[in-house]
């Protein structure tokens, strides 16, 4: 709610206050050097100073968001738009013209576009991709004496996006382009948003050299993408298409620039998450031998001697918990923001116009206010007769409101369905030089997996 739309006679309403600022800031980096060392227990033990606390990111003030309830309000309000610290440092990839960057009538307008592909009727159509490709995993990994989990997570990330919502497009050699460029890009925005010193990044440093190729690549790639679709005359039933049809406001083609921004607001967000998602999972199978187990049985009770359907993910219940659990301990988007567009009150603290928030699905989704054994890996939780003690929006990994993702059935169809094959087929294991710490960048996932996978 907006403070203009309090009764201002009424006397008993309590002045509004400023937010605590967190401890632990130095001078110039502010909190960033925290952000940037430790950010996930930073993160996590902001809640303790308060249920909105200022932050201090280079010279610029951010409110925190710790508690669920507050993290809802803010997704819910129109007091808030999408922009702030991980927007910006966004931008340069994503543009201002797609879905995740665009706000107001254009936002709305995008997200009619792409909702149809995203539907819960659209899904089925794409089940028959999604276990080719899951078990194409299975066949990779066969002749493989260690995986290197970040590369096959990706790609297969990539390679489902892909072959779904733009029906191929040539992504065999392009797949491996993109994930390249997109481990690059992912790593040095994250850089760039909790240390904005701007024209530190304009120097010609290795990295950013690095950075720059890579961000070039990507676009190149993405109008290689639409020119040859354009070129090949064909119209099939898929996101691409709706994108290349789509028609602005007075019912003109939209433009060269947002068609372009369209498919990297599709395909980059698309991959990055899910491909960080299955690392995270096969994480999980290596760590607790017993989930894989359970996964088994499930799947041969339910299924049988025969492959897995798309059509039996419904029904593997014990699966589908693994993969939320596992969203929940490890949620891909583990930071989020948003910008107040006028100025407003959250938990009784003053948001004056033009502040930026920063809110963490990890945090909340780890906070022992929420959860019992709140760091304990634990698919049960999600049972019916014990998931309704979880408070509201303390587990939204997919986030809430207008821009909440428009994948997260594609997503959980897709991330269950590979779960229960590569568990079937597979048990795991570490090798010599595989690192399960995070790696914190825009998205949370293993540092670098290197797994012996042992058939069953
Ligand atoms: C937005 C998470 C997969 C496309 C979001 C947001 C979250 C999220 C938390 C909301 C951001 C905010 O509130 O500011 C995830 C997770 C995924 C996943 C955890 C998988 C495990 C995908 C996939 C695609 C996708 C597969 C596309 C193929 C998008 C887009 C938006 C978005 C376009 C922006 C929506 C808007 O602003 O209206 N995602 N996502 N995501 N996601 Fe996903």
């Amino acid at each position: 709610m907006s403070v203009g739309s309090a009764n201002p006679g009424a006397a008993e309403v309590p002045p509004l206050r400023e937010p605590p600022v967190a401890g632990g800031g130095v001078p110039v980096l502010g909190h960033g050097w925290r952000l940037a060392r430790d950010p996930l227990s930073f993160m996590s033990r902001l809640r303790d100073h308060g249920d909105v606390v200022r932050l201090k990111l280079g010279p610029k003030t951010v409110y925190a968001v710790t508690t669920p309830a507050l993290t809802g309000a803010v997704a819910l309000s129109p007091d808030y738009i999408i922009a702030g610290p991980l927007w910006e440092s966004l931008e340069d990839l994503l543009g201002k013209e797609g879905v995740a960057t665009a706000n107001g009538p254009l936002h709305r307008r995008q997200r009619r576009t792409i909702q149809p592909a995203f539907k819960l009727d659209a899904i089925p159509a794409y089940g028959p991709i999604m276990a080719e490709e899951a078990y194409a995993l299975v066949e990779r990994w066969r002749s493989k004496e260690v995986l290197d989990v970040t590369a096959e997570s990706f790609r297969m990330a990539v390679r489902v996006t892909a072959r779904c919502l733009m029906r191929g497009s040539s992504m065999d050699a392009r797949a491996e382009r993109v994930c390249a460029d997109l481990a690059t890009l992912f790593s040095g925005m994250y850089r760039r948003m909790v240390v904005p010193l701007g024209p530190l990044y304009r120097v010609p440093l290795p990295a950013n050299r690095e950075f720059n190729r890579a961000l070039a690549d990507l676009h190149v790639l993405v109008d290689e993408i639409v020119a040859d679709r354009r070129a090949s005359g064909r119209k099939p039933n898929d996101l691409l298409t709706a994108l290349l049809e789509a028609r602005d406001e007075n019912g003109e083609p939209i433009g060269e620039q947002e068609i372009h921004d369209q498919v990297v607001a599709i395909l980059t967000p698309g991959s990055e998450t899910v491909g960080a998602t299955i690392m995270s999972l096969l994480l999980v199978l290596t760590e607790h031998l017993e989930v894989g187990d359970r996964i088994r049985e499930e799947v041969r009770t339910v299924v049988g001697d025969r492959p897995v359907a798309f059509e039996d993910v419904r029904k593997l219940e014990y699966t589908a918990n693994v993969v939320v659990e596992t969203l929940r301990l490890y949620p891909a988007v583990w930071i989020l923001t948003r910008r107040a567009v006028t100025d407003t009150e959250l938990g009784g603290y003053r948001i004056p116009e033009g502040a930026d928030l920063i809110y963490s699905p990890y945090a909340v989704q780890r906070d022992r206010r929420s959860y019992e054994r709140h760091e304990e890996f634990d698919p049960d939780r999600w049972l019916p007769e014990r998931a309704g003690n979880v408070p509201r929006y303390a587990m939204s990994p997919f986030g809430v409101g207008n821009r909440k993702c428009p994948s997260d059935h594609f997503s959980m169809a897709e991330l269950t369905l590979v779960t229960a094959v590569v568990a079937s087929a597979y048990r795991f294991a570490h090798v010599p030089g595989s690192d399960l710490r995070p790696r914190i960048g825009i998205t949370l996932r293993p540092r670098g997996l290197l797994l012996r996978a042992v058939p069953r």
